[in-house]
């Protein structure tokens, strides 16, 4: 039945692992896919995950029977309070519906097939350059995919004018993609003033924000700086849609969870929304597991973890800005051509760095440096050990 099948590529950022893992070389370094590594280069579990998970093993009272279709519901509570802030009156007004759903991907897929369930305006857009995965989430999940222009390779910044004029131009009430902070891949986050700019053109033409937030308290070390843009909108009383994930920010990658919350006008509102999300879930894959949320749940629900979550996720965020000056100033000791400043203007996982495709290939083949074909690096992958390598990576490339 499957003769006619050709062979798929593999992933662009997933697949970047697989090449890695068949490298035999002792230098080989994979700056590929998002994760972070200690400063010995190893995975990382919190501290605070581990406890959690010693006292969920005590509790004998916990069982495995199915969650409901939305999941656990203090999770959910907890997770919507985590980005939109303990004050939030969308939250007092019971305006927030919220479902557990399966990491960042998962909770976009299932806000993509509600809204084109539901949603009159089928169009989405999503900024250029995006997740990879964004495009493909979005156009299965039953949406039309637009783009409107972010980054300016020229100034390795925002392209705020193309965005606003995009933004402009396109229909009113289409829903529009934002990443809530430390944007995948570049880095380049708009200002305060450039958020109240882009909220002004999105509620002016009745527009839907959909945030993904996968990166909260990864961008400054803060939760609540990092929630800023999206708690500005919500601050306005208008609608929007939350995919939040705890992939990153509580090293949960592969427990796969996260939370959809849709903010709506009333209570009443969420209600029907919350059921409708129902319909959308339960023939995906019927109810989430248990096991990421309730560690998820245990640690935002008691404050001695909570505040102990804060100190470790500040040390991720601090350990990536470390690594950010360590690389900036090796390239500057080697006197690389080009000026490199944009490795320590970025913020969040990745430095976006402008090396082309062909200076990609290069640095995999002579250096066994692993990286996305677009030029990302993940900052989390690097250590103080390995920062000189790839500095020399970098150097052979862009002077060869
Ligand atoms: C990344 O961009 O590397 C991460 O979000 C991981 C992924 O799933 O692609």
């Amino acid at each position: 039945a499957f003769q006619h099948l050709q062979q798929a590529p593999d992933d662009p950022i997933l697949g970047v692992t697989i090449a890695y893992n068949k490298d035999q070389s002792p230098l080989k370094l994979n700056l590929g896919v998002g994760a972070y590594r200690t400063e010995e280069g190893k995975p990382y579990v919190l501290k605070v995950v581990r406890e959690a998970e010693q006292r969920l093993i005590r509790d004998g009272s916990r069982n495995k029977e199915y969650l409901s279709i939305t999941g656990i519901p203090a999770f959910n509570k907890l997770s919507a309070k985590l980005i939109l802030g303990e004050d939030s009156p969308a939250i007092h007004e019971k305006r927030v519906c919220t479902a557990q759903c399966l990491s960042g991907t998962g909770s976009l897929r299932v806000g993509a097939e509600f809204l084109a369930k539901h949603y009159p305006q089928k169009v989405i857009y999503i900024p250029t350059p995006t997740w990879g995965n964004h495009p493909k989430v979005f156009t299965l999940g039953g949406l039309q995919v637009k783009s409107y222009r972010y980054y300016d390779p020229k100034t390795r910044g925002l392209d705020y004018e193309g965005l606003l004029d995009d933004l402009r131009a396109a229909p009113s009430d289409a829903v529009v993609l934002l990443h809530a902070c430390a944007h995948n891949p570049t880095g380049v986050d708009p200002t305060r003033e450039q958020w109240e700019g882009i909220r002004q053109i999105i509620r002016s033409k009745n527009m839907l924000p959909f945030f993904d937030s996968a990166y909260q308290g990864f961008a400054s070390g803060s939760l609540d700086e990092d929630a800023h843009a999206v708690r500005l909108f919500a601050a306005d009383g208008g609608e929007c849609l939350i995919a939040q994930s705890y992939a990153k920010n509580m090293g949960l990658y592969g427990e796969r969870v996260g939370a959809l919350s849709i903010v709506c006008a009333s209570e009443s509102v969420a209600t029907r929304v919350d059921s409708q999300l129902k319909l959308v879930i339960r023939p995906m894959y019927s109810n989430p597991p248990i096991h990421g949320a309730a560690i998820v749940a245990t640690v935002l629900g008691d404050r001695g973890l909570y505040q102990e979550w804060t100190v470790e996720l500040k040390a991720m965020a601090d350990r990536i800005i470390r690594m950010r000056h360590l690389l900036y100033e090796a390239l500057r000791a080697r006197g690389t051509p080009g000026n490199w400043e944009h490795i320590i203007k970025q913020i969040g996982m990745f430095t976006f760095t402008g090396l082309t495709k062909e200076q990609v290939n290069f640095m995999t083949k002579e250096y066994h440096v692993y990286m996305t074909s677009d030029g990302r690096i993940s900052m989390a992958g690097l250590s103080s050990r390995t920062v000189p390598h790839l500095a020399n990576a970098i150097h052979a490339a862009v002077t060869k």
